[in-house]
């Protein structure tokens, strides 16, 4: 570690205290970013196979120069008015099913998410959430009570259930198809009758559409269809959290639109600003403007002319650079790739993807699946090292997690696939 990283993290800890996480053993000090590369402070480059904020790549001039114009012309609160939100208002809601017709911004997925969660205890009366057992939401007090990655100080209340998320992987009793869908719904159905027997009143449920941060199952057929029919029975909403799934990210514009069970909510945040600070709540109108009626939500900075500016400029990016479409066949390229190494490299137990986000899940032996964190930690940190950034994740910390920005091309995903070979080969 050279000089000064050492001193970066000796004032991290001395201004910042312990416990603010950083990446890798050897942490990176990033100076630059452009497309898909980011540089450090030494001079060396590295493939971002991680970043999905940058969602149109890093410092794209397009957002870069919408910002700079907006921001040398006018930046104000939100309690003006302005073309900028409401054009961009038109062409955001316009990407999705028609029944999502109205919008609220912020500027964080915890912050949507919270929205989301008044919404639809305003709407239902109810107080009761369901949520899986292996997730993130967010970091405000309402939110954290849905995250069980990071267990909030003082535990979870009894207003929160948490049901196993649909993994097909490590499957309950060897079940699969249908079976296994229902099994998964049974568990969603289960949480609202124990809400009914507590008495309290039943709010929704809310789930990333492709459960990202429980490792990017793949989804048993119909489970979802099932599950939210149970929800909707009971009278609740569907939260769809699209802050990870969201933008192109699938390899379609949603998330949901995989299963094709449309969300009577849905959040947005990370990608939405291409790195600028901007995220939302996009709903049926009769729940926001209900919602509404009962409490003034204001927002200082979420969807002031400059954010709105800049969150224009990324989603003409997507529409005029086809990156909705790059995520798919590249992504489909990089899965190929990937099912190669799997042939070919023990360790590896299973792949999954979805557009440009990939799961790679570790294990010690295939039969007994036993996860290898071990060797997540270890591949993470070796990459790091030969140049290309990427994460793991999952309930076990042994899936591999990567999702470069959407311009990813195959030349890109090329090195990917050959230094990854090369680091399972020594790990
Ligand atoms: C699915 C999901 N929802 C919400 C959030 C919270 O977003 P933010 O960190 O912008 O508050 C995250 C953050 O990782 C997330 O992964």
């Amino acid at each position: 570690m050279n000089i000064t990283v050492q001193e970066m993290l000796e004032r991290r800890e001395r201004l910042l205290g312990p416990g603010n996480p950083l990446f890798y053993d050897d942490p990176v000090h990033l100076v630059r970013g452009e497309g898909v590369w980011l540089h450090d402070a030494d001079g060396n480059r590295y493939l971002d196979c991680y970043n999905n904020v940058p969602c149109v790549g890093h410092c794209h001039p397009r957002v870069v120069e919408a910002l700079c114009a907006q921001a040398g012309t006018l930046n104000t609160h939100t309690r003006y008015l302005h073309e900028n939100i409401l054009d961009y208002a038109e062409n955001l809601l316009a990407k999705f099913d028609v029944s999502l017709d109205r919008l609220a911004l912020a500027c964080t997925g915890s912050e949507a998410n919270d929205l989301a969660l008044r919404i639809a205890r305003v709407n239902t009366g109810g107080e009761g959430f369901i949520c899986t057992n292996a997730t993130y939401h967010g970091n405000t007090t309402a939110v954290a009570q849905l995250s069980s990655i990071f267990e909030p100080v003082g535990g979870y209340g009894e207003h929160i259930r948490r049901v196993p998320w649909p993994d097909s992987y490590r499957a309950p009793n060897g079940l699969t198809g249908n079976a296994l869908a229902d099994a998964y719904a049974d568990e969603v159905r289960a949480a609202i009758a124990s809400f009914a027997e507590s008495g309290i009143p039943f709010a929704g449920m809310i789930a990333c559409p492709i459960f990202a941060n429980e490792g990017l199952p793949d989804i048993p057929h119909g489970y979802m269809d099932k599950a939210i029919g149970y929800v909707r029975e009971a009278g609740g909403l569907y939260i769809a959290d699209e802050v990870q799934a969201g933008f192109g990210r699938s390899g379609r514009w949603w998330g949901y639109e995989r299963s094709g069970v449309v969300p009577d909510i849905v959040t947005l945040g990370k990608p939405m600003g291409g790195g600028h600070p901007i995220s939302g709540v996009v709903a049926r109108g009769e729940l926001l403007d209900n919602y509404r009626r009962h409490e003034m939500y204001f927002n200082t900075f979420g969807g002031n002319p400059v954010s709105c500016a800049v969150a224009m400029a990324v989603l003409d990016v997507i529409d005029d650079e086809g990156l909705v479409g790059n995520a798919a066949e590249v992504g489909g390229f990089v899965m190929e790739g990937f099912r190669e190494l799997e042939s070919r490299h023990e360790m590896i137990g299973d792949v999954r993807g979805s557009g440009l986000f990939f799961g790679i899940e570790l294990v010690h032996d295939r039969e007994t699946k036993a996860p290898a964190a071990d060797k997540a930690r270890a591949i993470v940190n070796r990459m790091r090292h030969k140049g290309v950034l990427m994460s793991k994740i999952g309930e076990h910390d042994n899936v591999l997690k990567l999702r470069p920005p959407l311009c990813f091309s195959r030349e890109n995903a090329a090195l990917l696939i050959d230094t990854l070979d090369e680091v399972m080969g020594a790990v």
